[in-house]
């Protein structure tokens, strides 16, 4: 079965509730104009004939989820989190938990962002943590990992690589680890406007999915998902997706604008 590709929006820390809400009306008269024609379930979600093509997640600012549940009723565009706490409830002013964003309507969360890891401490220990709270609650998490441009100048890609997945992944197991998406980023690309090359993108996957194939198993390395992040836009989101390792896009500044990011799903 060929892996089926996923486009999520990391809106980041950016619209308000009436623009979230604006956003998801234009991008649906988008994505309906263009050629995943059968995209919107029009009459009665349960004879909703065919998926779209990709799979497409919006992951809004915690304030805007409920509205963008309600706007994306009836499509098949899913809901996502762009974190979340280690901890089910108590005392951690102003988190958010996994029950509370399944409750909210999620089905996937981002964690592990290198915004996340730079500005917020958070470290190998602490994602690895929020990914099984994630997915104890039934949420799948796409995990984050990517290296600097210091650790890619001086050929440290595949070891910072490694380090992550590895240390991310700790006591994850056969079961748990279908519920991942891996998004490699690499932080040098992020809001930058300098992608990788299909190419450099392409070899980090590859060797992603070998360490999986070792963690793991070879059905599940060749199953599991790996999308990449990084100025993905709709100019080179074609060549980027078209490699066979790439199984979809974290897209950031140009999911902000319905068009550009339709465009892209449309890819
Ligand atoms: P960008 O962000 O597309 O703006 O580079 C990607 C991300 O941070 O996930």
């Amino acid at each position: 079965m060929p892996r089926k590709k996923l486009i999520a929006a990391n809106w980041k820390m950016n619209k308000s509730i009436p623009e979230s809400v604006s956003f998801i009306d234009n991008f649906k008269n988008s994505i309906k104009s263009t050629k995943i024609k059968d995209f919107r379930d029009t009459e009665n979600p349960k004879d909703f004939p065919v998926s779209s093509k990709n799979e497409i997640v919006i992951c809004p600012p915690f304030a805007s989820l409920n509205e963008v549940k309600k706007s994306i009723k009836g499509t098949k565009i899913k809901l996502g989190a762009q974190n979340m706490h280690f901890e089910e409830k108590g005392a951690f002013t102003g988190e958010i938990s996994a029950p509370m964003l399944r409750d909210a309507g999620c089905e996937y969360v981002i964690l592990g962002h290198s915004e996340r890891r730079a500005y917020f401490d958070e470290t190998d220990g602490i994602i690895n943590k929020k990914i099984k709270a994630a997915l104890k609650n039934k949420l799948k998490a796409i995990l984050c990992i990517g290296e600097t441009l210091e650790q890619r100048e001086s050929n440290e890609t595949k070891a910072v690589i490694k380090f992550q997945l590895e240390n991310c992944l700790r006591s994850i197991n056969n079961e748990e680890i279908k519920n991942i998406v891996i998004a490699y980023e690499p932080v040098w690309a992020i809001g930058t406007g300098k992608n990788a090359t299909p190419e450099q993108a392409e070899e980090v996957h590859l060797f992603i999915r070998g360490l999986l194939k070792k963690l793991y198993n070879v059905d599940i390395s060749e199953n599991i998902r790996i999308i990449y992040g990084g100025s993905v836009n709709e100019k080179n989101a074609k060549e980027l997706l078209a490699m066979k390792n790439i199984d979809g896009a974290l897209v950031g500044g140009a999911s902000l604008d319905p068009k550009s990011f339709a465009e892209i799903c449309n890819t």
